[in-house]
């Protein structure tokens, strides 16, 4: 079973309470996913292997460690994931982009996959999944179904706002895969919003409603 973090940072849970307020607008909204996007890929990148390498100072040789292999690739789920990614590259700008399109169908709430392009060499990567909310699960499970199908091997999933429902499912279906949120909510509502939540996380940052 895999392992599942909830970040209690107090600059993570600060601007986590701002997102969810619904006077919150629309570019603040955006910042704020990538301010937290940022300080939670700090964390959740924080076992990455260094190597020793040796640095000359302007005064003297200093012995250092820089990043070793693998590789990061960071895969947005289409579309509120892509709100996630400046943050985190802004942080590790070396990593690769990969996308996966997957909606929730508003009638039955079961994910319909519509795009897939990753990086090349994406099983050699390590793989961090965006999204900003976890409801049902059913988008994070197609989307990390669509990585494994494709090589991807080390996979972590990482999502502002998830549901007991969503953990539960993708901890079923993918039991390899840690999850690392900000924040753990009740339950869904009868359409499939999480509650207490933020509402519709895309709509939310691309101002479409
Ligand atoms: C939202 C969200 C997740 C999904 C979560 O996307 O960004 O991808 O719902 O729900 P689930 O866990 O029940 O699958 P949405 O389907 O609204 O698409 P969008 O990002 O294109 O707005
Ligand atoms: N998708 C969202 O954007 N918000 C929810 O609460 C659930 C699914």
């Amino acid at each position: 079973m895999s392992d599942v973090f909830v970040f209690d940072h107090p600059l993570i849970q600060h601007k986590l309470s701002i997102i969810r307020d619904v006077n919150t607008g629309c570019k603040e909204f955006r910042e704020l996913v990538n301010e937290i996007s940022m300080l939670m890929a700090y964390e959740v990148t924080k076992d990455m292997a260094l190597e020793p390498v040796d640095v000359q100072t302007p005064v003297a040789k200093a012995k250092c460690q820089h990043l070793a292999g693998p590789q990061l690739a960071v895969v947005p789920v289409l579309r509120a994931g892509l709100g996630m990614v400046d943050g985190i590259l802004d942080l590790i700008p070396n990593a690769r982009v990969g996308h996966i399109g997957v909606y929730r169908d508003p009638e039955t709430l079961k994910p319909v996959e519509y795009y897939c392009k990753l990086p090349s060499d994406i099983g050699d990567r390590h793989i961090i999944v965006v999204d900003p909310m976890l409801a049902t699960g059913g988008s994070a499970t197609a989307s990390i179904n669509f990585i494994k199908a494709r090589g991807g091997k080390h996979i972590r999933l990482m999502n502002l706002i998830a549901a007991p429902e969503g953990i539960e499912a993708v901890q079923k279906a993918h039991p390899d895969v840690n999850i690392y949120v900000a924040g753990l909510d009740s339950h869904l509502n009868e359409d499939g919003y999480i509650i207490p939540g933020l509402g519709d996380a895309g709509d939310r940052l691309f101002g479409t409603k």
